[in-house]
């Protein structure tokens, strides 16, 4: 039974696909930092251990590691970064963002993946997976986007470095698309965004990435998925 660790599994893209995670057999252990919200998403979840806290806390990250190696074998098979924060809705300028708001969104977009994948990694079998939930913001330059976004790009490079530094491994940044989630909602404060997809469009690209035999990189979660 495979063991993954899923950040942010209370809603959005993370409880997608810890639901998907869970119906194949999957063993989970995710996280958010509302319990209550977390507990009532995952009740009928099969084999999904709840951790609340936030991630950006050292020792919330390594309990999620205890939690996850919490058998036998102690292995964990993969992590997948989820949890995210996008700073202040609206997004301001980056004349006017403050800077400790942005280092709050770079503790949990960068440092926290980091330091989840620095405690997971003893734990980690060889050919285990990383996978860092980007965004295709990581690449563009846009009004208002300046905080999220090079927190994204600095994940990608994260991700990448970490790619080349352990072979042993598979390291994926996957971008997940425009998605109907509160996250979307916040980043388009007042707008109508019922013709975004809804979450479940990333997972079957995400599975792919977590079974398959890709090489390590940026994949685009909504293409992966297309069966070739
Ligand atoms: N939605 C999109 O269009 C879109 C596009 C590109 C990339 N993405 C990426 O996709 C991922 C999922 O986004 P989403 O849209 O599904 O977001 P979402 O609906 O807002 O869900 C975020 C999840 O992460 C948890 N979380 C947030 N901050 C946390 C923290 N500090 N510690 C622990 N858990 C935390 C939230 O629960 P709590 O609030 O209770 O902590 C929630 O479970 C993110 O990495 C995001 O950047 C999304």
């Amino acid at each position: 039974m495979p063991t993954a660790i899923v950040t942010g599994g209370s809603r959005g893209l993370g409880l997608a696909l810890i639901r998907e995670l869970s119906a194949s057999g999957w063993r989970v252990v995710t996280d958010a930092r509302d319990g209550h919200a977390l507990a009532d998403a995952t009740r009928d979840l099969a084999r999904v251990a709840v951790v609340p806290g936030d991630i950006a806390d050292g020792r919330h990250r390594h309990a999620l590691v205890e939690a996850a190696t919490d058998t036998a074998d102690r292995h964990i098979d993969a992590v997948v970064n989820n949890a995210s924060l996008l700073g202040p809705s609206p997004q301001p300028h980056l004349a006017d963002y403050p800077l400790d708001v942005l280092a709050r969104v770079y503790a949990v977009n960068v440092i926290a993946p980091l330091g989840l994948v620095q405690a997971a990694l003893p734990h980690l079998r060889v050919g285990g997976v990383i996978v860092n939930i980007t965004s295709d913001v990581a690449n563009e330059s846009y009004p208002g986007w300046g905080g999220y976004a090079s927190s994204k790009a600095a994940l990608e490079h994260l991700t990448g470095t970490l790619a080349a530094e352990r072979p042993d491994l598979r390291v994926y940044a996957a971008d997940p698309g425009d998605l109907r989630t509160r996250m979307h909602q916040d980043a388009f404060p007042g707008e109508d965004i019922s013709d975004r997809p809804l979450p479940a469009v990333a997972v079957p690209g995400l599975r792919r990435l977590l079974d398959g035999d890709l090489a390590s990189g940026r994949y685009t979660a909504q293409d992966v998925g297309v069966p070739a």
